[in-house]
Protein backbone atom coordinates (compact mmCIF):
# COMPACT_ATOMS: atom_id res chain seq x y z
CA UNK A 1 0.00 0.00 0.00
CA UNK A 2 2.41 2.70 1.08
CA UNK A 3 4.81 1.55 -2.35
CA UNK A 4 1.52 3.12 -4.08
CA UNK A 5 1.41 6.49 -2.52
CA UNK A 6 2.43 8.62 -4.69
CA UNK A 7 -0.10 7.42 -7.13
CA UNK A 8 -2.60 7.12 -4.93
CA UNK A 9 -1.85 10.98 -4.00
CA UNK A 10 -1.91 11.92 -7.60
CA UNK A 11 -5.34 10.62 -7.79
CA UNK A 12 -6.14 12.31 -4.53
CA UNK A 13 -5.22 15.52 -6.15
CA UNK A 14 -9.07 15.31 -8.13
CA UNK A 15 -11.04 14.92 -4.85
CA UNK A 16 -14.17 17.40 -5.18
CA UNK A 17 -15.77 19.03 -2.09
CA UNK A 18 -19.04 18.97 -2.13
CA UNK A 19 -21.20 21.89 -0.52
CA UNK A 20 -21.70 25.21 0.04
CA UNK A 21 -18.64 27.36 1.82
CA UNK A 22 -20.08 29.73 4.70
CA UNK A 23 -18.65 33.66 3.51
CA UNK A 24 -17.08 34.11 6.84
CA UNK A 25 -14.11 35.02 8.89
CA UNK A 26 -14.28 32.11 11.53
CA UNK A 27 -12.75 32.83 15.24
CA UNK A 28 -10.79 29.28 15.28
CA UNK A 29 -10.07 26.54 13.67
CA UNK A 30 -10.51 22.84 15.38
CA UNK A 31 -9.19 19.52 13.42
CA UNK A 32 -10.61 16.38 15.09
CA UNK A 33 -9.93 12.91 14.46
CA UNK A 34 -8.15 9.96 15.73
CA UNK A 35 -4.96 7.31 15.15
CA UNK A 36 -4.43 7.30 11.53
CA UNK A 37 -7.18 10.04 10.44
CA UNK A 38 -6.00 12.35 13.33
CA UNK A 39 -2.84 12.42 12.41
CA UNK A 40 -3.57 14.56 9.48
CA UNK A 41 -4.54 17.29 12.01
CA UNK A 42 -1.44 17.18 13.79
CA UNK A 43 0.20 17.98 10.13
CA UNK A 44 -2.24 21.05 9.60
CA UNK A 45 -1.57 22.41 12.69
CA UNK A 46 2.38 22.23 12.09
CA UNK A 47 2.13 24.04 8.69
CA UNK A 48 -0.56 26.88 9.91
CA UNK A 49 1.80 27.35 13.37
CA UNK A 50 3.51 30.18 12.37
CA UNK A 51 1.45 31.73 9.57
CA UNK A 52 -1.90 31.65 10.58
CA UNK A 53 -3.79 34.27 11.85
CA UNK A 54 -6.67 32.28 13.12
CA UNK A 55 -6.07 30.07 16.06
CA UNK A 56 -5.81 26.20 15.29
CA UNK A 57 -6.44 23.52 17.61
CA UNK A 58 -6.55 19.61 16.99
CA UNK A 59 -8.97 17.43 19.46
CA UNK A 60 -8.45 14.33 19.68
CA UNK A 61 -10.97 13.39 22.13
CA UNK A 62 -14.86 12.75 22.74
CA UNK A 63 -15.75 16.54 23.26
CA UNK A 64 -15.27 19.40 21.52
CA UNK A 65 -13.66 22.27 23.73
CA UNK A 66 -15.70 24.55 25.67
CA UNK A 67 -14.62 27.82 23.48
CA UNK A 68 -16.27 26.07 20.26
CA UNK A 69 -19.24 28.81 18.45
CA UNK A 70 -20.91 29.20 15.99
CA UNK A 71 -17.72 31.16 14.44
CA UNK A 72 -15.56 28.29 14.98
CA UNK A 73 -14.65 25.87 11.66
CA UNK A 74 -14.22 22.00 12.76
CA UNK A 75 -13.23 19.68 10.50
CA UNK A 76 -13.72 15.86 11.34
CA UNK A 77 -11.56 13.15 9.72
CA UNK A 78 -12.60 9.92 10.05
CA UNK A 79 -11.35 7.13 7.31
CA UNK A 80 -14.29 4.75 8.35
CA UNK A 81 -16.58 7.11 9.27
CA UNK A 82 -17.74 5.12 11.83
CA UNK A 83 -14.65 6.28 15.19
CA UNK A 84 -17.08 7.29 18.20
CA UNK A 85 -14.36 9.52 19.46
CA UNK A 86 -14.92 11.25 16.13
CA UNK A 87 -18.76 11.15 15.94
CA UNK A 88 -19.54 12.59 19.01
CA UNK A 89 -16.93 14.96 18.63
CA UNK A 90 -18.87 16.13 15.53
CA UNK A 91 -22.27 16.12 17.29
CA UNK A 92 -21.03 18.06 19.47
CA UNK A 93 -19.54 20.93 17.01
CA UNK A 94 -22.80 20.34 15.33
CA UNK A 95 -25.00 21.32 18.63
CA UNK A 96 -22.56 24.16 19.34
CA UNK A 97 -23.59 25.90 15.72
CA UNK A 98 -20.36 25.02 14.64
CA UNK A 99 -19.33 24.72 10.53
CA UNK A 100 -18.82 21.18 10.39
CA UNK A 101 -16.82 19.51 7.40
CA UNK A 102 -16.22 15.85 6.67
CA UNK A 103 -13.54 13.86 5.19
CA UNK A 104 -14.71 10.33 5.54
CA UNK A 105 -14.67 6.90 2.81
CA UNK A 106 -18.13 6.29 4.09
CA UNK A 107 -19.76 5.31 7.08
CA UNK A 108 -21.91 6.91 10.11
CA UNK A 109 -19.54 10.10 9.62
CA UNK A 110 -20.61 10.55 5.57
CA UNK A 111 -24.18 9.49 5.73
CA UNK A 112 -24.56 12.25 8.69
CA UNK A 113 -22.59 14.95 6.33
CA UNK A 114 -24.99 13.85 3.04
CA UNK A 115 -28.21 13.88 5.62
CA UNK A 116 -27.47 17.50 7.38
CA UNK A 117 -26.08 18.89 4.09
CA UNK A 118 -22.90 19.39 5.52
CA UNK A 119 -19.49 20.24 3.22
CA UNK A 120 -17.58 16.81 2.50
CA UNK A 121 -14.95 15.37 0.80
CA UNK A 122 -15.02 11.61 0.06
CA UNK A 123 -12.05 9.59 -0.08
CA UNK A 124 -11.21 6.01 -1.55
CA UNK A 125 -12.36 3.13 -0.01
CA UNK A 126 -10.65 -0.11 0.49
CA UNK A 127 -7.41 0.67 2.68
CA UNK A 128 -6.01 0.85 6.39
CA UNK A 129 -6.69 3.86 7.82
CA UNK A 130 -2.95 4.60 8.47
CA UNK A 131 -2.25 3.72 4.61
CA UNK A 132 -4.78 6.31 3.69
CA UNK A 133 -2.48 8.83 4.91
CA UNK A 134 -2.33 10.83 1.26
CA UNK A 135 -5.65 10.48 0.57
CA UNK A 136 -7.12 12.08 4.19
CA UNK A 137 -4.45 15.01 4.01
CA UNK A 138 -4.72 15.94 0.75
CA UNK A 139 -8.58 15.58 1.14
CA UNK A 140 -8.61 18.10 4.18
CA UNK A 141 -6.67 20.49 2.29
CA UNK A 142 -8.53 20.56 -0.14
CA UNK A 143 -11.49 21.45 2.04
CA UNK A 144 -9.68 23.82 3.82
CA UNK A 145 -9.09 25.86 0.24
CA UNK A 146 -12.74 25.33 0.01
CA UNK A 147 -13.46 27.75 2.69
CA UNK A 148 -10.44 30.13 2.38
CA UNK A 149 -8.03 28.81 4.02
CA UNK A 150 -4.83 27.77 2.21
CA UNK A 151 -2.45 25.47 3.84
CA UNK A 152 -0.06 25.21 1.27
CA UNK A 153 1.00 26.84 -2.14
CA UNK A 154 2.41 24.00 -3.83
CA UNK A 155 0.81 20.34 -2.65
CA UNK A 156 1.43 18.92 -6.11
CA UNK A 157 5.30 19.43 -6.22
CA UNK A 158 5.91 18.21 -2.46
CA UNK A 159 4.06 15.23 -3.31
CA UNK A 160 7.33 14.05 -5.08
CA UNK A 161 8.99 12.86 -2.11
CA UNK A 162 6.11 10.19 -1.92
CA UNK A 163 7.83 8.48 -4.84
CA UNK A 164 9.49 4.81 -3.91
CA UNK A 165 12.90 4.58 -4.93
CA UNK A 166 15.72 2.64 -3.57
CA UNK A 167 17.24 5.31 -1.77
CA UNK A 168 14.04 5.49 0.23
CA UNK A 169 13.85 1.70 1.04
CA UNK A 170 17.08 1.75 1.53
CA UNK A 171 16.55 4.67 4.73
CA UNK A 172 13.48 2.64 5.71
CA UNK A 173 15.41 -0.38 6.19
CA UNK A 174 17.99 0.80 7.74
CA UNK A 175 16.12 2.27 10.34
CA UNK A 176 13.93 -0.58 10.82
CA UNK A 177 17.66 -2.64 11.89
CA UNK A 178 18.17 -0.14 13.82
CA UNK A 179 14.88 -0.40 16.19
CA UNK A 180 15.24 -4.25 15.62
CA UNK A 181 14.76 -5.49 19.39
CA UNK A 182 14.81 -2.03 20.79
CA UNK A 183 12.76 0.50 22.64
CA UNK A 184 12.66 3.57 20.18
CA UNK A 185 12.88 6.98 21.19
CA UNK A 186 12.11 9.42 18.59
CA UNK A 187 12.77 13.07 18.73
CA UNK A 188 11.70 16.15 16.66
CA UNK A 189 11.73 19.58 16.97
CA UNK A 190 7.96 21.07 17.22
CA UNK A 191 7.55 21.70 13.37
CA UNK A 192 8.36 18.06 13.21
CA UNK A 193 6.06 16.61 15.77
CA UNK A 194 4.07 14.92 13.35
CA UNK A 195 6.78 13.03 11.80
CA UNK A 196 7.30 11.35 15.32
CA UNK A 197 4.15 10.94 16.26
CA UNK A 198 3.32 9.39 13.28
CA UNK A 199 6.35 6.91 13.52
CA UNK A 200 5.40 5.94 16.89
CA UNK A 201 2.14 4.92 15.71
CA UNK A 202 3.11 2.97 12.37
CA UNK A 203 6.02 1.43 15.04
CA UNK A 204 2.70 0.29 17.26
CA UNK A 205 0.58 -0.74 14.22
CA UNK A 206 2.62 -2.15 12.01
CA UNK A 207 5.43 -3.48 13.83
CA UNK A 208 3.34 -4.30 17.00
CA UNK A 209 6.44 -2.57 19.49
CA UNK A 210 6.20 0.31 21.88
CA UNK A 211 7.89 3.60 21.13
CA UNK A 212 8.35 7.03 22.99
CA UNK A 213 8.07 10.40 21.63
CA UNK A 214 10.02 13.30 22.80
CA UNK A 215 9.94 17.21 21.27
CA UNK A 216 12.59 19.65 21.32
CA UNK A 217 12.83 22.10 23.21
CA UNK A 218 10.38 20.55 26.03
CA UNK A 219 13.00 17.65 26.04
CA UNK A 220 15.98 20.43 27.40
CA UNK A 221 14.18 20.97 30.33
CA UNK A 222 13.17 17.29 31.65
CA UNK A 223 13.60 14.46 29.62
CA UNK A 224 17.20 14.99 28.72
CA UNK A 225 18.18 14.02 32.97
CA UNK A 226 16.03 10.84 32.11
CA UNK A 227 18.87 10.09 29.84
CA UNK A 228 22.16 10.13 32.15
CA UNK A 229 21.52 6.85 33.10
CA UNK A 230 19.96 5.26 29.91
CA UNK A 231 18.35 1.77 30.04
CA UNK A 232 20.19 -0.64 27.16
CA UNK A 233 17.39 -1.65 25.56
CA UNK A 234 16.69 2.56 24.12
CA UNK A 235 18.03 3.71 21.09
CA UNK A 236 17.32 6.86 20.05
CA UNK A 237 16.11 8.11 16.40
CA UNK A 238 16.90 11.68 15.93
CA UNK A 239 14.54 12.97 13.20
CA UNK A 240 16.81 15.54 11.15
CA UNK A 241 16.68 18.40 8.49
CA UNK A 242 19.65 20.69 9.62
CA UNK A 243 18.28 22.24 12.69
CA UNK A 244 21.75 22.86 14.95
CA UNK A 245 19.47 22.16 17.95
CA UNK A 246 18.73 18.52 16.88
CA UNK A 247 22.47 18.46 16.09
CA UNK A 248 23.33 18.97 19.72
CA UNK A 249 20.49 16.58 20.91
CA UNK A 250 22.40 13.87 18.73
CA UNK A 251 25.85 14.60 20.14
CA UNK A 252 24.44 14.91 23.65
CA UNK A 253 23.35 11.05 23.53
CA UNK A 254 26.01 9.78 21.35
CA UNK A 255 28.13 11.35 24.02
CA UNK A 256 26.02 9.30 27.06
CA UNK A 257 26.82 5.75 24.62
CA UNK A 258 23.24 5.83 23.36
CA UNK A 259 22.83 3.93 20.52
CA UNK A 260 21.20 6.84 18.21
CA UNK A 261 20.43 7.68 14.40
CA UNK A 262 19.89 10.80 12.53
CA UNK A 263 17.32 10.29 10.34
CA UNK A 264 18.38 12.96 7.87
CA UNK A 265 14.79 14.25 5.85
CA UNK A 266 14.10 15.05 2.52
CA UNK A 267 12.52 18.30 1.13
CA UNK A 268 12.94 21.79 0.43
CA UNK A 269 9.65 22.93 2.34
CA UNK A 270 8.04 21.75 5.58
CA UNK A 271 5.28 19.74 3.70
CA UNK A 272 7.51 18.00 1.78
CA UNK A 273 9.80 17.50 4.38
CA UNK A 274 6.73 15.82 6.68
CA UNK A 275 5.73 13.76 3.85
CA UNK A 276 9.09 12.50 3.43
CA UNK A 277 9.24 11.38 6.89
CA UNK A 278 6.15 9.84 7.41
CA UNK A 279 6.83 8.05 4.12
CA UNK A 280 10.36 6.52 5.19
CA UNK A 281 8.54 6.08 8.72
CA UNK A 282 5.99 3.79 6.98
CA UNK A 283 7.81 1.59 5.07
CA UNK A 284 10.08 1.25 8.21
CA UNK A 285 7.63 -0.08 10.46
CA UNK A 286 6.42 -2.18 7.34
CA UNK A 287 10.40 -3.83 7.50
CA UNK A 288 10.30 -3.97 11.21
CA UNK A 289 6.97 -6.20 10.88
CA UNK A 290 8.69 -8.40 8.79
CA UNK A 291 12.27 -8.71 10.91
CA UNK A 292 9.91 -9.63 13.84
CA UNK A 293 7.41 -12.02 11.74
CA UNK A 294 4.62 -10.30 12.42
CA UNK A 295 0.81 -9.49 10.13
CA UNK A 296 1.17 -5.63 10.20
CA UNK A 297 -1.94 -4.96 8.70
CA UNK A 298 -4.10 -6.56 11.69
CA UNK A 299 -4.39 -4.55 15.04
CA UNK A 300 -6.36 -6.72 17.09
CA UNK A 301 -6.02 -4.89 19.87
CA UNK A 302 -7.72 -1.71 18.44
CA UNK A 303 -10.83 -3.69 17.56
CA UNK A 304 -11.18 -4.99 20.80
CA UNK A 305 -10.96 -1.43 22.49
CA UNK A 306 -13.58 -0.13 19.66
CA UNK A 307 -15.67 -3.08 20.10
CA UNK A 308 -15.87 -1.92 23.91
CA UNK A 309 -16.74 1.51 23.17
CA UNK A 310 -19.55 0.33 20.88
CA UNK A 311 -20.92 -1.84 23.43
CA UNK A 312 -20.85 1.28 25.96
CA UNK A 313 -21.76 4.05 23.46
CA UNK A 314 -23.78 4.63 21.17
CA UNK A 315 -24.54 7.74 18.74
CA UNK A 316 -27.08 9.11 17.68
CA UNK A 317 -27.21 11.93 14.73
C1 LIG B 1 -5.84 1.95 11.59
C2 LIG B 1 -5.41 3.16 12.21
C3 LIG B 1 -6.15 3.66 13.41
C4 LIG B 1 -7.42 4.40 12.97
C5 LIG B 1 -8.19 4.91 14.19
C6 LIG B 1 -9.39 5.76 13.82
O1 LIG B 1 -5.15 1.81 10.34
O2 LIG B 1 -4.46 3.76 11.75
O3 LIG B 1 -5.29 4.50 14.13
O4 LIG B 1 -7.09 5.47 12.13
O5 LIG B 1 -8.61 3.82 14.95
O6 LIG B 1 -10.17 5.15 12.84
P1 LIG B 1 -10.65 6.00 11.58
O7 LIG B 1 -9.38 6.51 10.95
O8 LIG B 1 -11.39 5.05 10.72
O9 LIG B 1 -11.49 7.10 12.14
Amino acid sequence: MYIKWYELATKAMGYEVIGKPAIKEFKDIIITGMGGSGIVGDVIYSLLYTRSRTPITVVKDFRMPGWVSKDSLVCVISYSGNTLETLSAALDAMNAGAEVCVVASGGKLLEFAISKGLTYVKVDQGLAPRAAFPLLLIATLKALEFYGINVHGNLGRSLNVLKYTSEVDSVAKELAFFIFNSLPVILSSCRLYPIAMRFKNELNENSKIMAKVEVIPEWGHNDIVGWELPLDVIRAVVVYDGDPLMEFVARFLRDLKVPTYVFNLEGDDLLSKILYGVYVAGLASIYLAELRKVDPVVTRSIDRYKEFLNSRISINA
